[in-house]
């Protein structure tokens, strides 16, 4: 069931579902397979399990209390976070959901979340119309926002007698998870990534400006992903209503032409660029001292083109960087793509129809394909977080390969 767990740390946070007694059998699987596993149980999970199963199976004390004296000297509501390769909650309850996607540090599962510094997967069970409900799946799209690995809940015979969507997915679905964690973890490793994310905003006059409406989720969660898969992360970023990642480096800019200052200044020591942001190609001529007033008839704005960040980013590259477009259009993205590969000696370029149900600005999804000088590669429409990560295994594998 497990292929890479072998030597690899795993810390298994388990609440208070009733759910919660299959994970001895999965954590004793766990543990056979050469993982080190080690369980910390909130104080609802322990109403359901003993400590003493989980112990007994991984041969580690199973931990619930963050007040423990004689962990706290070594900061031991953090070091199990730091110490863990991948931290996987299974099962996790709504309440659980609700804690981590608004980053409550209450408890040792919560804690260990909060300072994981490889991927994060969690494993919803619950009654349906709990999973159903609108609070559980906002929060399960913030922490999906975040990077979390979300592996989702069967249908199936639930606790309760019922039928419906909420099962704790099956051993194999957590052992795959874990897996594919493991399996990216350390891609990028020793890398300098730098991505640029969300619109550029051009001043017209001190109050108002030109801008678009990139929203950064996606060059956001490819951050995020690059920073899982091990990179040392620069994200470059217009004004966005994103929360900064921990771990990134975040220079914030508003117009492309700080845009193009900072990409050069990390520039020289980059392995990948993947430029998400949406840079405007044109700015008002000059941005007006005072505020411009309404004068009752027409009003003339003249633009100039702003600089080719990507163009400046390729001349001034080292040998070996990877350069990694993204074209949204309304229509055909991807022979719009092809052209950009070609024109701009891009390595990759990301094709997305903005105008495609899922796709457009904003959303929390998207569809892209990949293009590169080897052909086209078709994703489904997915969650942002898992096209980024998907996205980064194909920037991983470039590198392997040498090409760049
Ligand atoms: C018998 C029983 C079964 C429960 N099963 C679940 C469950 O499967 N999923 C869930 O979200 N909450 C379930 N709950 C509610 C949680 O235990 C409760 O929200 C608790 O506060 C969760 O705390 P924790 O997430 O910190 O462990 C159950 C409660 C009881 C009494």
């Amino acid at each position: 069931m497990f292929v890479r767990v072998a030597g690899r740390r795993i810390a298994l946070g388990i609440t208070g579902s009733i759910a919660a007694y299959k994970m001895v059998e999965f954590a004793r699987r766990l543990t056979q397979a050469g993982a080190e596993v080690q369980v910390v149980l909130t104080h609802g999970a322990a109403q359901f399990v003993q400590p003493l199963a989980f112990q007994a199976v991984t041969g580690r004390i199973v931990v619930s209390e963050m007040f423990a004296m004689q962990d706290e000297r070594a900061a031991g509501h953090v070091a199990l976070g730091a110490w863990a390769d991948v931290v996987l909650v299974a099962p996790a309850t709504a309440h659980a959901l609700a804690r981590f996607a608004n980053g409550f540090a209450d408890d040792l599962v919560a804690t260990t979340i909060l300072a994981a510094r490889g991927p994060v997967i969690v494993a919803p069970a619950m009654e349906t119309h709990m999973w159903r409900h609108a609070a559980t799946q906002a929060n399960v799209a913030r922490l999906r926002e975040r990077g979390v690995r979300i592996v989702t809940p069967e249908s199936g015979e639930l606790a309760s007698g019922e039928i419906g969507e909420g099962r704790l997915a099956a051993p194999e679905r957590l052992a795959a998870a874990i897996d594919e964690a493991l399996a990216g973890s350390a891609s990028l490793q020793g890398r300098h990534v730098i991505v640029t994310a969300g619109p550029t905003v051009e001043p017209i006059d001190p109050v108002r400006l030109l801008t678009n409406r990139s929203s950064g989720k996606m060059g956001y969660a490819v951050a995020v992903a690059a920073r899982d898969a091990g990179a040392d992360v620069t994200l470059i970023s217009g004004p966005v209503a994103l929360a900064a990642p921990v771990g990134v480096r975040l220079v914030r800019i508003e117009t492309a032409a700080e845009l193009l200052v900072a990409l050069l200044a990390a520039l020289p020591t980059a392995d990948v660029v993947v430029m998400a942001a949406a840079v405007a190609d044109y700015r008002p001529v000059a941005a007006a001292p005072g505020k411009l007033k309404k004068n009752g008839g027409e009003i003339v704005l003249r633009l100039v083109e702003n600089p080719d960040v990507l163009r400046a980013a390729v001349a001034a590259k080292r040998k070996g960087t990877l350069i990694v477009g993204f074209k949204a259009e309304t229509g055909d993205a991807v022979a719009a793509a092809r052209t950009m590969l070609v024109a701009k000696s891009l390595d990759l370029v990301a094709a997305n129809d903005v105008s495609a149900p899922g796709s457009e600005f904003g959303s929390d999804t998207d569809q892209i394909t990949i293009v590169s000088a080897e052909g086209a590669e078709v994703l489904p429409l997915l969650p942002k977080a898992e096209v980024a990560r998907l996205l980064v295994d194909r920037i991983a594998a470039s590198i392997r390969s040498g090409s760049g």
